[in-house]
């Protein structure tokens, strides 16, 4: 049957730009008896499966929410220790990003993160940066809200210093400010661990996104579940407040 749903897939639109929540990484370790950071760890796999399958697909960005500002509320050692993930994990997987011709960006608040991460957040993403293959998003200390702040704290100081006409701020403005910048919005966000809930990700970008959630835990998601993924966006009719039947073209021309 897997088959079968990659063949649908195949055919059919795809999105150009893929958001991901990776939840049900605690659960996933609980239920093997075994420690939350084994369930982050075990979370890398299916990270590597979808950035493989979005290149050989040709999307064109993917965005992953990885840690978000809320999680800093959690036990220090979880912290501590997903903190050298991201440190282990963007040493091991540059090259092979670099490639798969991937260029990588880390999202959030990176003023948070430890010296010794930024620097190599840096260098990442230093070296991937002229790559024309995948974009690829990382979020890390992201939050939905801080985005939104920031983005009008950027625009706000450029208005007191008169680079920036208050008439000149529109929705495309504002948007190019926020942590995705000028990249197409999300057209699918894909969140497994069976919440239905956007926990703060992406609160202006996935105005419009189709929603598929999956009852997954992280590290169980695999090629069989994204191509249900993909076929379930691709049975959309996305009308962007459009009347029904008008918008059935309109998959790919976000207005
Ligand atoms: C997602 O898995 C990873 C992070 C939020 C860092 P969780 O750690 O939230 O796993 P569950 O939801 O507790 O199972
Ligand atoms: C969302 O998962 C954040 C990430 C996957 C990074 P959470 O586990 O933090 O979300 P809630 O707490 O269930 O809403
Ligand atoms: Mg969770």
């Amino acid at each position: 049957m897997a088959h079968a749903v990659t063949e649908t897939a195949a055919s059919a639109p795809l999105p150009r730009h893929i958001a991901i929540t990776m939840d049900g990484n605690g659960r996933w370790a609980a239920a093997r008896g075994l420690a939350r950071t084994a369930g982050h760890k075990a979370g890398l796999e299916p990270v590597r499966l979808c950035v493989r399958e979005c290149a050989r697909l040709g999307i064109e960005a993917l965005t992953l929410f990885a840690f978000s500002s809320e999680n800093w509320s959690r036990p220090a050692e979880e912290v501590a220790s997903l903190m050298g993930l991201f440190l282990e994990a963007i040493d091991r997987e540059v090259s092979e990003l670099d490639r798969q011709a991937v260029r990588l960006r880390i999202i959030g608040n990176r003023h948070a993160l430890s010296v010794r991460l930024q620097a190599q957040i840096a260098a990442a993403e230093q070296r991937t940066a002229h790559n024309t293959g995948l974009k690829l998003q990382v979020a890390v200390s992201y939050g939905g809200r801080w985005d939104i702040v920031q983005a009008a704290r950027a625009l706000a100081t450029q208005c007191t210093s008169g680079a920036l006409a208050l008439t000149a701020i529109d929705e495309a403005h504002f948007a190019a400010a926020l942590e995705l910048g000028t990249l197409p919005d999300p057209d699918l966000l894909i969140r497994t661990g069976a919440e239905r809930r956007l926990s703060n990700f992406l609160l202006w970008n996935l105005a419009y996104a189709e929603l598929y959630f999956s009852d997954l835990l992280w590290p169980d998601f695999d090629a069989t579940e994204f191509a249900r993924a993909l076929a379930f966006f691709a049975g959309r009719e996305r009308r962007f407040g459009q009347a029904a039947g008008e918008g059935a073209t309109a998959l790919k021309a976000a207005p």
